[in-house]
């Protein structure tokens, strides 16, 4: 690790130390659902907070990722939702890469394993191991299901873990051991498809020669003995099985194909490809900026710092695997570190969809700022051992920042404006307690360098917090209330150091609380980010401060979830008077179920004895459909005839009053007596699909 002094600005320039390049990725997400906080805290907030510092180095860094596209994930998810694997990529895409962007998660690259260009390189890398004779095709046993025709490729098949006798394993993994498998040892193995007991049956695959490789991933792994605890001990568990060809073919009619004659119906393994996915988003940032032979100064340099953010469960494909694959293609660099975290679980468990105790990206931000929750992630990060998420721990944290931090701010600015009409006041001379505070300053940024480089982002981020305790402090005990009245020198002295602080801390934080710093740096008139600036006087006397605002606004205890109820018993925002209680939240799949099309109303009919019904026939482009709809006392028949209308096509239909009503038209209704029919717009065609 960096010495901190190395990175004294002055030390820099008189011994002109060379920075280093640095590339930095996050495992690529399945694009098989939308993240949950899980996700965050795993392998992409630090990934993020490590690149936002190293920028602010002005180290030479690029940040890559992208959506893991293929494999049995995307197809069960898609079969599920009842849509084509492209689709649901499609979809998952989008929500990810908006999702991370909203969260301020600043990737050089997201890409995506789809695209061509990514194709194209992984099946140049199959061919070029396959020459070389560290792939070898061979025939083995797969298990098949009779009852549904096909072969059963990784998680096409579940059973009982034959390692810790978890009866969740799946045919490539367990997730509760960790253990990564093969299918055929698993025990009481089942077809998850359609439950019955499938039967190893012949088929042909391609393997991976990893035994070719273990003396060599050995010695390599001996020279990383700085690498976090959980990495090396499963890597030791690995090498001490000893290495085994590993299939990196399937039966799936879903991923890269396999490049030779005669492998039709049959893709590269997921996490094969997957891990190429790294080097082909980097080709695809440098082809875009028009600098496609860029890629090369950071894939085939040995000097270039290639850090690997990652969950636990895929230690020994990023430790293990790739090393074999990297090495065995020859020239690329090796992963540097590979950070590995634990996991985030909530009341003790895995965050998990089915028992819907996970909290969605999307639905945080839908009440919250993205900043408390990235304090809060960062603060009880999983870095060294599973830590567990409530909405109480969130609630303390935000409110620990409002007070700490934000109140700082918002006190010295408020002052700076009261007593110094918005400016940087010209400071008497430094005594004890700034000289104190200065160096404080200077100490916690280093220290805090050293334990970032070092991957201790959880504590890196306590100090930071001490030092804003520390100008609390130094604020209160200076007292500039007072001496505003009686000693207006030493009142500015006050506030000059104060402001330096309040920068100091805007620099130090921006790694975690990006758009916290950024606001706080527009106050203060400060927009630089320059790790190495924090603890120096920046502001200079007579500089003009921005408009004073509240940067975090605290969190009572008890308020309501909307979030998600189980894990946020107490913790949500009042909805506003008078608007109605919120219904159950519905998952995205839930909602998509809805089959909502355009319809133009062509007839309109008295129903006999019903004085609030019409019966409508609705054309909807490719059909015309009969409805009851309770309208009469709303609309006149000539204001709904020719009328565009929302209707909810897959309703089950019903009888009223004897007439068949296949669907519903959608309104609006204030609860008071005054609905509306939803209107789409003037260029809406009958049929159009909503979503
Ligand atoms: O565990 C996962 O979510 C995998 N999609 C990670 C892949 S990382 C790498 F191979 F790209
Ligand atoms: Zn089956």
């Amino acid at each position: 690790m960096m010495r901190s002094r190395w990175n004294d600005p002055r030390v820099h320039r008189k011994i002109g130390v060379n920075m280093s390049r640095y590339l930095v990725t996050s495992a690529l997400p399945y694009a098989n659902g939308p993240l949950h906080l899980g996700h965050l805290a795993g392998a992409y907030l630090p990934a993020d907070i490590y690149v936002r510092f190293l920028r602010m180095q002005r180290e030479d860094v690029k940040y890559i990722c992208g959506t893991d596209e293929h494999g049995v994930p995307i197809t069960i998810k898609a079969e599920q939702l009842g849509i084509t694997p492209k689709e649901a990529v499609d979809r998952f895409h989008e929500v990810i890469a908006r999702d991370f962007q909203r969260f301020g998660i600043s990737f050089d690259n997201f890409s995506r394993t789809e695209k061509p260009e990514h194709y194209r390189f992984a099946q140049e890398v199959f061919l070029d191991l396959l020459e070389k004779g560290y792939i070898v095709e061979k025939s083995m046993k797969q298990f098949h299901c009779d009852r549904c025709s096909r072969f059963l490729p990784d998680r096409y098949v579940g059973g009982t873990c034959p390692q810790c006798g978890s009866a969740n394993a799946r045919g490539d993994q367990c997730d509760d051991c960790g253990s990564w498998l093969e299918a055929l040892e698993l025990l009481e193995p089942l077809c998850s498809i359609c439950g019955s007991t499938p039967v190893p049956r012949d088929t042909t695959h391609w393997f991976l020669r990893l035994d070719a490789f273990q003396e060599w991933i050995e010695q390599w792994l001996a020279g990383h003995p700085d690498w976090k605890g959980n990495v090396l001990n499963y890597c030791r568990g690995w090498m001490d099985e000893g290495l085994r060809e590993r299939a990196i073919t399937r039966d799936l009619d879903w991923g890269v194909p396999v490049p030779v004659p005669g492998a039709e119906g049959k893709v590269l393994y997921v996490w094969f490809e997957a891990l190429l996915g790294y080097v082909s988003s980097t080709r695809e940032y440098f082809r875009n900026i028009g600098d496609p032979e860029g890629w090369k100064r950071y894939w085939l340099d040995p000097e270039t710092r290639l850090v690997q953010f990652i969950g636990k469960d895929n230690i020994v494909f990023h430790a293990v695997i790739q090393p074999a694959v990297l090495h065995g293609l020859g020239g690329y660099v090796l992963p540097w570190n590979i950070p590995a975290n634990e996991y985030l679980n909530i009341k003790g468990e895995k965050f998990s969809t089915s028992r819907g105790t996970a909290v969605w990206l999307n639905d945080y931000l839908a009440y919250f700022p993205p900043d408390p929750m990235r304090y809060a992630l960062a603060i009880n990060a999983p870095e060294n051992r599973d830590t567990d998420f409530s909405w109480d721990e969130f609630r303390a944290r935000n409110n620990e920042l409002a007070d700490v931090f934000g109140n700082f701010i918002n006190r010295i600015m408020k002052f700076a404006h009261r007593t110094f009409d918005g400016m940087v006041p010209a400071p008497g001379e430094a005594g004890e307690a700034e000289s104190q505070l200065m160096s404080s300053a200077r100490a916690t940024r280093d220290e805090v360098e050293d334990l970032i480089r070092g991957f201790s982002l959880k504590t890196a981020c306590l100090r930071v917090m001490e030092l804003a305790r520390e100008g609390n402090r130094y604020f209160d005990q200076s007292q500039p209330w007072k001496t505003a009245k009686t000693d207006r020198e030493s009142c500015a002295t006050t506030i000059y150091y104060s402001l330096q602080l309040a920068d100091a801390l805007r620099i130090l934080f921006a790694p975690y609380i990006p758009f916290t710093c950024e606001r706080t740096g527009k106050m203060l008139g400060r927009e630089a980010l320059e790790w190495k600036e924090a603890g120096c006087e920046n502001l200079k006397p007579g500089d003009r401060l921005g408009r004073p605002e509240i940067l975090l606004e605290k969190l009572e205890t008890g308020f309501e979830t909307v979030i998600y109820d189980d894990a946020a018993p107490e913790t949500t925002k009042k909805a506003p008077e008078g608007s109605p209680d919120v219904r159950e939240t519905v998952p995205y799949e839930e909602f998509m179920k809805m089959d909502m099309r355009v319809g133009v109303v062509t007839e309109v009919h008295e129903i006999k004895g019903a004085d609030k019904l019409f019966r409508l026939l609705v054309d909807l482009g490719d059909h015309v459909r009969q409805l009851v709809a309770g309208m009469k006392p709303y609309y006149t028949a000539e204001e709904l005839t020719g009328r565009r209308v929302v209707v909810l096509v897959n309703l089950q239909p019903v009888k009223i009053r004897g007439v068949e009503s296949n669907g519903m038209v959608l309104a609006s209704d204030d609860g008071k007596g005054r609905v509306r029919l939803l209107q789409p717009a003037d260029d809406a065609i009958p049929g159009d699909g909503i979503h």
